[in-house]
């Protein structure tokens, strides 16, 4: 950990490895924190739970970049490259205040509810059975390439009708655009993205299906409820947001369990406990680490702390849902223990439209996993696990695992 010379603390590239040990004593100073990220943008991190559900519920913290001026050129740090993101994907709900935010949630809210997605169980158990029946006879893979991968991006291009022929591709795609890359990456990516989304787009304009994507284009067209940019933009959320979460989930949850053997043991004896389970994992080690950006368009009090208008302001979920004033010994995992109000999947307007799916996801994977095999973390014991270089996803790089028939 360095100081800058303005005084804030820099959050080094170790903190994206054990964030959990920075984000104690930072709760611990306050409620609010005045940080620059390893990339060297200067944001308030919110990492108490109170003040979580505060900053991300409360209109004071706007989402509407539109109307925002050139933050990044106003906080990142001297010295430090600028990366321009490409604008063509920026256009989404989860970058939008009402009404404009209201209006585009609407239009997929339905598609997505608790009931639609429990009629697509018996899909995602077919799908995971699928993915284990390979994963049969072979004593170590990479479980994220196995599972926690193709899993949620296979049932989410189901779902929407895309084609699953580009889905390794894709992978990179959003890979790089959600982590730490330079900007020549980030430019070929985005580049490549944008021209996947317009190929689809146009496929579904021209044979249009009863799936989501193509309701949208129809809605583009004929109401006039969203502009082009906004239907581009829409496919990357839903097709990015719909998999590089809950493939943590699933891999963040097995690890959990590997190294608390004593909860995997009571899930074994107790299948009930499961989906319980699956919330304890989003709670201690949920996919998302801070949730994404929003900004002060005047000066806003939080927590006690002054934030002045025009400052990026940033909600540590993994911090929240391991604030001791909420969830006490918050560090130990406890498949039992009340979960409730946990902020994994965010709080307010933009909560997670894809969360039924998520935890039906999560618990048929975890669930099927453990009925068909011994696990075991695989490899030297000193080779630690890397996490991904981000401070949006907190997931494990590479996971390999020994595995043994049950
Ligand atoms: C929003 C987490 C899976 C679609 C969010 C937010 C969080 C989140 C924290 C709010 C971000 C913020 O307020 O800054 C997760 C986690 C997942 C998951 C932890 C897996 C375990 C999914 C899936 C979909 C999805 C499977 C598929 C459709 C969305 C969308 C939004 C969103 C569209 C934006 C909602 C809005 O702005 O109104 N998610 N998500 N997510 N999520 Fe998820």
């Amino acid at each position: 950990m360095q100081t800058t010379e303005a005084g804030f603390e820099k959050l080094g590239a170790e903190y994206l490895q054990d964030p959990h040990a920075v984000h104690e004593r930072l709760r611990e100073v306050g409620p609010v924190s005045e940080l620059v990220l390893p990339r060297g943008l200067k944001v308030w991190v919110v990492t108490r739970h109170e003040e979580a559900r505060i900053a991300l519920s409360d209109p004071r913290f706007s989402k509407n970049f539109a109307a925002a001026g050139d933050l990044f050129g106003k906080h990142l740090q001297p010295g430090v490259a600028r990366r321009e993101f490409d604008q063509s994907f920026a256009s989404h709900m989860l970058n939008m205040d009402p009404p404009d935010h209201t209006r585009m949630r609407k239009l997929v809210n339905k598609a997505f509810t608790a009931r639609r997605m429990e009629a697509l169980r018996p899909r995602i158990q077919e799908i995971t059975d699928r993915l284990l029946d390979e994963m049969e006879g072979r004593s170590e893979v990479d479980l994220l390439d196995a599972l926690a991968f193709p899993l949620p991006i296979t049932v989410i291009c189901e779902l929407l009708d895309v084609p699953l022929d580009q889905r390794d591709d894709f992978r990179i795609w959003s890979g790089t655009l959600l982590t730490d890359s330079t900007q020549e990456e980030i430019n070929e990516a985005a580049a490549s993205m944008y021209a996947f989304l317009a190929g689809l787009i146009q496929s579904k304009r021209e044979n249009p299906g009863d799936d989501i994507f193509s309701a949208l284009v129809h809605a583009s067209e004929d109401d006039d409820r969203l502009n082009e940019a906004e239907l581009i933009s829409m496919a990357f959320l839903l097709l990015v947001a719909g998999h590089e979460t809950t493939v943590n989930l699933i891999g963040n949850g097995v690890l959990g369990l590997l190294r608390n053997p004593d909860q995997l043991a009571l899930l074994l004896a107790d299948r009930s406990l499961l989906g319980n389970a699956v919330e304890e994992f989003l709670r201690i080690d949920g996919p998302i680490n801070m949730a994404t950006f929003r900004y002060t368009a005047e000066e806003a009090e939080l927590g006690g702390v002054t934030i002045p208008a025009e400052e990026f302001v940033l909600v540590s979920l993994l911090s929240a849902n391991r604030d001791p004033e909420k969830f006490p010994e918050p560090a130990k995992m406890d498949i039992t223990r009340a979960t409730g109000g946990h902020v994994a999947f965010g709080h307010g307007i933009h909560f997670c439209l894809g969360a039924p799916l998520a935890r039906l996801e999560g618990a048929v994977a975890i669930g099927s996993l453990l009925d068909r095999f011994d696990l075991d973390l695989a490899g030297e014991p000193s080779q630690a696990l890397k996490w991904k270089d981000s401070t949006l996803l907190h997931g494990l790089e590479r996971f390999p695992i020994s595995l043994s028939p049950r």
